[in-house]
């Protein structure tokens, strides 16, 4: 035969067929939307590393709450931006603090029309910017820092999230969190365990986003990005620990990681596309040297067909309103 039986180009020819036999599609309901609020704010503080994004104050915070249940997200994640820091990150515990007021408003307003998620963390809360309380030596301390977490899981809980976040690689902070929040009747309190979370450069514009004062790095926590093997493991403790939901993070630079993932997981896999992946497509998008929003839907599809059954992406609301529009 000099033809082959299969023209792929067929099922190419039209956008009606290319929609039709897409493997992979975006939903709102699988997108999840990253949000900064900063103590103290009187507006909302736009960050020059991640253009588009800003510090919200509690009440721009609610608006961009309201909104994403409005468009159908199928949740939010909180991360607080504290005007005062110490060495163990007591403001993450403080009912009042800027986080779990961030929450509180959040479910309020929302109610459960969204999943309400919170970052389970400290970095944002210390002086030194670490994840964790630290030693004499300056070595952060993971059974100390397991301590507060599981406190801090229960004053998220308390506050109203539905789902907590932990973020910091700490050995066992799945487990710790899980009989916490048990301990103090929050059993339907789910949560997302940042699995596979890597040592990367490109949580770059993030640190501004939080006004981190890290002077160092992350590497005794964080996955050391050369390792693939090692994700299995911290996915399959995360599992045994009671994780809810894994995550992969960052998104784009680990998608054979975030595969593998997901043909072992049997809870849902989220991944992250984090700020650095938003900042260098924006950067590019602001120069004419790729089309932003082609490059956007690109990114997220691509992370989707990797095997995430969720997303957490910074331009969450804005697809959403591109899929209302019918232009997705
Ligand atoms: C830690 C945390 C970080 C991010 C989410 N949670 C920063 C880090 O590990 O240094 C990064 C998110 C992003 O870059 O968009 N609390």
């Amino acid at each position: 035969m000099s033809f082959p039986t299969h023209r792929p180009r067929r099922l190419r020819q039209s956008a009606a067929m290319r929609r039709l036999v897409a493997e992979v599609r975006i939903h709102p309901a699988d997108l999840i939307l990253p949000v900064f609020v900063r103590e103290g704010a009187a507006e909302p503080i736009p960050l020059q590393s991640m253009p588009g994004v800003v510090q919200h104050t509690q009440d721009s915070l609610r608006s961009a709450a309201a909104e994403a249940a409005e468009l159908g997200l199928g949740g939010i994640m909180l991360f607080g931006v504290p005007e005062t820091r110490d060495a163990i990150g007591s403001a993450s515990l403080d009912p009042a603090g800027v986080l779990n007021a961030g929450i509180r408003a959040v479910k309020q307003e929302v109610g459960d029309s969204l999943v309400v998620m919170s970052d389970l963390c400290l970095d944002e809360f210390t002086d030194h910017g670490h994840c964790g309380v630290l030693t004499a030596d300056g070595v952060v301390d993971n059974d100390a820092t397991l301590e507060i977490y599981g406190r801090m899981g229960v004053a998220q809980a308390e506050a109203g999230a539905d789902m907590v976040g932990p973020s910091g690689m700490m050995d066992g902070q799945v487990a710790v969190i899980r009989q916490a929040l048990d301990d103090a009747g929050h059993q339907d309190t789910a949560i997302l365990a940042y699995a596979a979370k890597y040592s990367s450069a490109f949580y770059g514009p993030f640190r501004e986003a939080v006004d981190s004062q890290l002077t160092g790095d992350r590497k005794t926590y964080q996955m050391d990005p050369a390792n693939r093997r090692e994700a299995m493991l911290e996915v399959s403790l995360d599992l045994d620990e009671g994780a809810d939901l894994v995550m992969v993070k960052p998104a784009m630079s680990y998608l054979d990681i975030l595969r593998d993932v997901a043909e072992v997981s049997d809870v849902p896999v989220s991944a992250y596309q984090i700020s650095g992946e938003y900042a260098m497509i924006e950067a590019a998008a602001a120069n004419g040297w790729i089309n932003r929003d082609q490059a956007i839907i690109e990114s997220v599809l691509s992370i989707r067909r990797a095997g995430a059954d969720s997303v957490l992406t910074y331009w969450a609301s804005e697809l959403a309103r591109w899929i209302k529009e019918g232009r997705l």
